[in-house]
């Protein structure tokens, strides 16, 4: 038998044959799933009658089980990505497409200093706390109580007791982190309003660290985006959402699915300038009417002063 992932790596995944304590998670014939806690003697119910836990504890994952009414369910461990769309939820999660394109655009590492806020249910800090380990830090903030605790309850449930990288901050981040005075690579802001703590991730951020923001609407991201030009202290911010199409493959018939995950949130990520540097002055021009009569946000400050006067098309 292979031995088990090391515990002190805390990955939140566990090797050979399911234990009591841990979840697992069923899916049926026709793509129902189904996440539970295994317990020595419970029952499992579904619309296909029962199943026992025990039937499940003690065998290796990957394998099909049939209930008392004949319905057969496919049996493994959850995976990170299914874990956060299946674990309860207070706020809404970042999805995995987008917590994948974090790690890898956001340059999460092994080591690195990274704040979060919202914590909302902890999907995202699972993600971060994963590609961080066990010898980085995950300073995660949150405003609103009940938030807080469901997400400390899924993050403990999903790495199977307190990651030593972990801390969870009660409070508003434009306030909390200038108190704190940590200092961080990276910052993660998943918010209704993250330019409001701009000034204060600026003031944590080390130079050359990055800021990554996961905004759900146009004028959010917008705003975000202006903030960032006007604060001045990062470079020009890279905007992006990812569309995630599934592809039916059967036989002759290999077309796009019907249905895809669109839109779920834009990203954008700046990089911090050193304390008292700017970036290179734009040399482009704006789009006609960017910045025209009709635009009511932040204003870059070396704009052109007759942009204010074009309109769109014009
Ligand atoms: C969409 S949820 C975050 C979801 C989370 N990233 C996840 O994957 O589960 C947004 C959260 O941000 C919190 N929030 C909003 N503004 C905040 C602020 N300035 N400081 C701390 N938390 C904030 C809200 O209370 C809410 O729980």
């Amino acid at each position: 038998m292979s031995p088990d992932v090391p515990t002190e790596a805390w990955s939140g995944v566990h090797r050979g044959p399911l234990r009591e304590g841990e979840w697992v998670r069923l899916t049926d014939s026709k793509g129902r799933r189904h996440n539970f806690e295994l317990v020595a003697g419970k029952r499992f119910f579904s619309n296909k009658g029962h199943l026992e836990h025990d039937e499940l504890i003690g065998r290796d994952e990957g394998f099909t089980v049939t209930s008392s009414a004949g319905g057969e369910y496919l049996v493994f461990r959850p995976l990170l990505s299914e874990y956060a769309v299946s674990m309860p939820r207070g706020a809404a999660v970042v999805y995995p497409k987008d917590s994948a394109q974090i790690v890898a655009l956001a340059d999460i590492f092994p080591g690195a200093d990274v704040v979060e806020a919202g914590v909302g249910s902890g999907a995202l800090t699972c993600s971060l706390l994963r590609a961080v380990g066990p010898h980085g830090r995950v300073s995660s903030y949150e405003r609103r109580e009940e938030f807080a605790d469901v997400a400390r309850r899924n993050v403990t449930q999903f790495f199977g007791g307190d990651h030593p990288a972990w801390a969870l901050t009660l409070g508003d981040l434009a306030e909390e982190l200038p108190r704190s005075g940590e200092r961080a690579d990276r910052v993660i802001l998943d918010m209704l309003a993250p330019w409001e703590c701009l000034d204060a991730v600026a003031d944590a951020l080390r130079p050359g660290g990055i800021v990554c923001a996961y905004v759900a609407t146009t004028t959010q991201l917008s705003r975000f985006v202006e903030t960032v030009r006007v604060q001045g202290g990062f470079t020009e911010p890279a905007a992006w959402e990812s569309l995630v199409r599934d592809w039916h493959v059967e036989g002759l018939a290999v077309r796009p699915g019907h249905s895809m995950i669109g839109h779920t949130a834009f990203l954008v990520t700046a990089r911090r300038m050193a304390a008292g540097e700017r970036p290179p002055v734009k040399r482009r021009r704006p789009a006609p009417g960017a910045y025209g009569p009709d635009y009511a946000g932040p204003r870059p400050p070396d704009l052109p002063p007759q942009v204010a006067e074009e309109t769109p098309g014009g």
